[in-house]
């Protein structure tokens, strides 16, 4: 079975987008794949962040994983820093990467500008995602439309060490979703839905309150028209919902704008709150279930730790061995 895998920072709660932009493929490649995915706790460092939190922010993180419907009988959900292999091999590979291409990643850009002062790990961050796949000879990468160029740089990357250091590595494909993958937020339609977004009112966490839920679909920003169609450039904010209320329904996006055309902004806007919530209900109560055994989400994340690292030691011997460092005997 060809591998499987994927990261997620456990900064802030899992949304929407995050879900139908990453997460709903992860649970469905677990019955095609050999499928690892992974809470990326030393990701989440790399921007100023609370130290009291992490901790419990990487367990919860987890834990909505594992409500979403992540199976530990059918793939390897792990944490991060749990696995030395992926610090280890992000220092090789970064004497591989330039300073040149991590300078032009986008995503690197805008985290840092206005910043006062950005970690030398916010500008090596795609390195250690690099580090993340190739420690597990990983095929794909299921991730949203945001991490395409980061995806590119692993394959650079992989494609360089084994030009220099001969056939080590495996060269992953990105899997990135036809729709979905990029769910933007419900005030500002032109930026994407994100943790850190410009107003929680644009944003909906999984674990929101149904409540929550409606009121913010119900006022989301669309546009001063009144006719519903699929066109991100013009109509981002109706093309966000039809996105949405697609994915939640499980329908495809012209059958859910033909349902809708002629039937002004407000039904859209009910339609997809109630999708939403019907959706996220049953994630909702299994994550009430794990939370009330919060033991159990532990003996998962260390059974999935000791799987992971079997792979990945394997992988770093290799990768050591074709770097030419010295076996310790
Ligand atoms: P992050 O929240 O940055 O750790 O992202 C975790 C996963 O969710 C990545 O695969 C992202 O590409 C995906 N993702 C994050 N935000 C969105 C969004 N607004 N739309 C679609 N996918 C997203
Ligand atoms: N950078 C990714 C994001 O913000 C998370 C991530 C870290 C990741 N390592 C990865 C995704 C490895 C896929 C594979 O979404």
């Amino acid at each position: 079975m060809a591998r499987v895998f994927s990261g997620i920072q456990p900064t802030g709660d899992m949304h929407l987008g995050n879900y139908l932009g990453a997460v709903r493929q992860w649970v469905a490649d677990q019955d095609t794949h050999d499928a690892i995915y992974c809470v990326v706790d030393l990701h989440a460092i790399t921007s100023p962040y609370d130290p009291a939190e992490l901790a419990e922010q990487t367990r919860r993180t987890a834990t909505i994983l594992l409500a979403a419907g992540l199976d530990p009988d059918r793939c390897t959900l792990f944490v991060q820093s749990h696995v030395p292999a992926h610090t280890e091999l992000t220092w090789i590979l970064n004497c591989v990467a330039t300073v040149g291409e991590l300078r032009r990643m986008t995503q690197f850009k805008e985290k840092g500008r206005g910043q006062e002062s950005v970690s030398a790990g916010l500008f090596d961050y795609p390195v250690l995602m690099a580090a993340d796949i190739l420690a597990y000879d990983t095929d794909r990468v299921p991730v949203g439309d945001d991490q395409r160029q980061h995806l590119e740089l692993a394959r650079d990357i992989a494609l360089r060490f084994n030009h220099r250091f001969g056939k080590t590595l495996v060269v992953p494909e990105a899997a990135i979703p036809p729709f979905g993958a990029r769910v933007m937020d419900l005030q500002h339609p032109t930026a994407k839905m994100s943790k850190s977004a410009n107003s929680p009112q644009g944003t909906i966490a999984l674990l929101d309150d149904p409540g929550v839920i409606t009121k913010r679909l119900t006022s989301a920003v669309t546009d001063s028209e009144s006719d519903i169609r699929f066109d991100p450039e013009q109509k981002p904010g109706v093309a966000n919902l039809l996105q949405i209320l697609a994915a939640a329904t499980g329908k495809a996006i012209p059958d859910v704008e033909r349902d809708h055309a002629g039937k002004g902004y407000g039904a859209l806007k009910a339609a997809t709150a109630e999708a939403v919530v019907e959706f996220l209900r049953p994630l909702r109560a299994r994550y009430e279930e794990l939370e009330a055994d919060p033991g159990r989400v532990t003996a998962l994340l260390t059974l999935g730790a000791d799987k992971a690292e079997a792979i990945a030691t394997k992988v770093i011997t290799r990768v050591r061995d074709a770097v030419g460092l010295l076996p310790r005997a």
